[in-house]
């Protein structure tokens, strides 16, 4: 897609109602489009945006093996109630193995090289496997989450992974998220009652007090400026 498409597609569509923006997108690319869902409250309101569009329409999740117990069940409840199918993306074992083998289970905490490493072997790689079949990706992704989140675009062209990204929420707060989640009655991680306002992998999440920036919990150890995983590198 050219940069002149990019921009007027930008333009076209009203930045807090993304609607008209992800039909566009279903319709124009029916299958080679897909939400990529960690199952979040910004995920789930575009699971039910997408879905109700377009109730056959591709959503994937990366399963790193160490996920909430909680995450899990959402997955069946969201299945569940949209009669939906999530598409569940798995690590290679022999990476997984040889990782845990040879650096240790919680290789994570012991530097900022391993953490990146895990997250490599367990989200980027199933990523690249199903960006194979895809033109275009939906996310999740807010401006006011985090520092380095606050130029994204509605919609971008991805470099790193060549293909568009969609960020229908760019623009949206966090209590539009919310609302939209009540209005809609949408399933929802119960941690996020507890706390959990940005909710990744068990090892690398804790809760954060209220006064504390939403992505505090996530790589809690880290800075913010380093706290990507490499889904959404810039
Ligand atoms: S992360 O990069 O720090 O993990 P975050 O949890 O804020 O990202 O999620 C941002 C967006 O990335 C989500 O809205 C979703 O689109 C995508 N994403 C994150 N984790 C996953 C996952 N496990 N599976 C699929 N998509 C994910
Ligand atoms: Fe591994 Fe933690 Fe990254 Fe999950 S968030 S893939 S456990 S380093």
């Amino acid at each position: 897609m050219s940069k002149t498409k990019i921009e007027e597609l930008n333009k076209r569509f009203p930045e807090k109602d993304p609607t008209e923006l992800l039909s566009w997108f279903l319709n124009e690319y029916g299958d080679r489009v897909a939400l990529s869902s960690s199952m979040g409250a910004e995920d789930q309101v575009l699971t039910d945006m997408v879905l109700k569009i377009k109730p056959d329409a591709r959503i994937f999740t990366l399963d790193t093996g160490r996920l909430f117990p909680e995450t899990y069940d959402l997955i069946d409840r969201t299945n569940k109630r949209y009669n939906t199918k999530i598409e569940v993306l798995f690590p290679d074992y022999k990476q997984v193995e040889e990782m845990v083998n040879t650096k240790g289970i919680n290789l994570f905490y012991e530097s900022i090289e391993n953490r990146k490493l895990c997250c490599h072997i367990r989200k980027i790689e199933p990523l690249k496997r199903v960006f194979k079949t895809l033109d275009a990706w939906i996310c999740g992704l807010r401006a006011g989450q985090s520092v380095t989140r606050q130029n994204i675009q509605v919609v971008e062209w991805d470099d790193n992974n060549g293909l568009i990204k969609v960020n229908p929420l760019a623009r949206w707060s966090e209590s539009d998220v919310w609302n939209y989640i009540k209005e809609n009655k949408v399933p929802y991680n119960p941690l996020h009652d507890k706390g959990y306002p940005s909710i990744g992998c068990l090892p690398c999440t804790r809760a954060i007090e209220p006064w504390e920036d939403v992505r505090a919990g996530r790589w809690w150890w880290e800075n913010p400026e380093s706290k990507e995983c490499g889904l959404h590198k810039r």
